[in-house]
């Protein structure tokens, strides 16, 4: 999760001229309107999930809600799947299985941009019978600030969450509620000034991918099969200066597409090279992001925007769901 927080130099475009975009012979980079919320207060989607007929899940961190959207419909708009009590955000999600979602459900406080610790729990959203089945997994106590969320590789069971004020990885096995931390590392830890370390993540084989908000890092550690690190990080690449690194989404060949504030998105090689895919005022604080169908192989994205909490006399804007051509 990232706020746009007023401390935070808008976006510099120097350095990011034409020759970082990818080539133009290619559609890469159209960007269209799914939906935006228009709605008083403001609505910051925080992360967005894929189902097997395509609708998009949405979480919002401005309120406890998950809305359900059909992207492809002639006139999009968002339902309303449930709202959790005793919460004041929904933050990240991961698809052990086909249609089974589990989701990070806590309090952020929009003052500070830090969770709450002890306030944070997972649940599970199951699609596979209708009508769709929410139910709490556990609550997390020890955590402090539970933020993207990963499937265990080679596990329909365990989940990875990622703390971005511990630096911490947790693992949650969604049947019977175990859970425990598996990693602490300096890497994914916050900064002095920036309470956002490790944000998203996301596994690939025995490798778990991660952003770091607040270092401005994207990187990857191997992981044993309980979830713990196997190996040491190994830092892929820097969020070019004045940007934030947020959620992303993986290719088959671990390219990774990052969600980067204020109004990118970037293609990361796994050698580190990385190229602006699109910038547009639009991508109001992209957060997060989704291939089309969840094929990540697919030329579209869908991707999510916090937008803006009022500032300074500025009015909030809401944020929404983009379609972004990637190739
Ligand atoms: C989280 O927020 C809810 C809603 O405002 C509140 O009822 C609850 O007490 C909070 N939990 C903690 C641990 O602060
Ligand atoms: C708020 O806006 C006013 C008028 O544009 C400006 O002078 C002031 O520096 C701003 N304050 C902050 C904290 O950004």
């Amino acid at each position: 999760m990232l706020f746009q927080v007023a401390s935070l130099p808008s976006l510099l475009l120097l350095g990011l001229a034409s020759g970082t975009t990818r080539a133009a012979t290619t559609a890469a980079g159209t960007i269209r309107t799914v939906y935006k919320f228009q709605d008083t207060p403001y609505t910051a989607i925080e992360n967005v999930g894929v189902r097997s007929n395509g609708d998009l899940i949405l979480n919002t961190i401005t309120a406890p809600k998950v809305y359900t959207l059909n992207p492809t419909a002639s006139s999009p708009s968002p339902s309303l799947l449930y709202e959790f009590p005793g919460a004041t955000s929904v933050l990240g999600i991961a698809q052990p299985s086909p249609d089974l979602f589990a989701v990070v459900v806590g309090n952020y406080s929009t003052a500070t941009f830090q969770g709450i610790p002890g306030s944070f729990s997972v649940w599970t959203l199951d699609f596979t019978e209708l009508p769709v089945k929410v139910n709490k997994v556990t609550s997390i106590p020890q955590a402090h600030a539970l933020n993207g969320m990963a499937t265990l590789p080679g596990s329909l069971t365990t989940v990875l969450v990622a703390d971005s004020s511990l630096g911490a990885v947790f693992s949650v096995n969604i049947q019977d509620g175990a859970h425990k931390q598996v990693m602490q590392n300096e890497v994914f830890e916050p900064t002095s000034s920036f309470p956002l370390g490790i944000n998203g993540i996301h596994t690939s084989g025995n490798t778990l991918f991660y952003t770091n908000s607040a270092a401005g890092t994207f990187g990857s550690i191997p992981i044993a099969s309980d979830g713990t690190s196997a190996g040491s990080a190994k830092a892929i690449a820097s969020a070019p200066s004045e940007d934030t690194y947020d959620d992303f989404a993986l290719t088959s060949g671990r390219d990774a597409f990052v969600a980067t504030h204020q109004t990118s998105l970037f293609e990361v090689d796994p050698d580190g090279t990385q190229r602006m895919v699109i910038n547009s005022p639009q991508l109001n604080n992209p957060t997060s992001l989704v291939f089309a169908n969840g094929i990540n192989t697919a030329c579209v994205v869908y991707v999510v925007t916090a937008g803006e909490a009022e500032s300074n006399g500025t009015a909030a804007v809401s944020g929404g769901v983009y379609a972004v051509t990637v190739c």
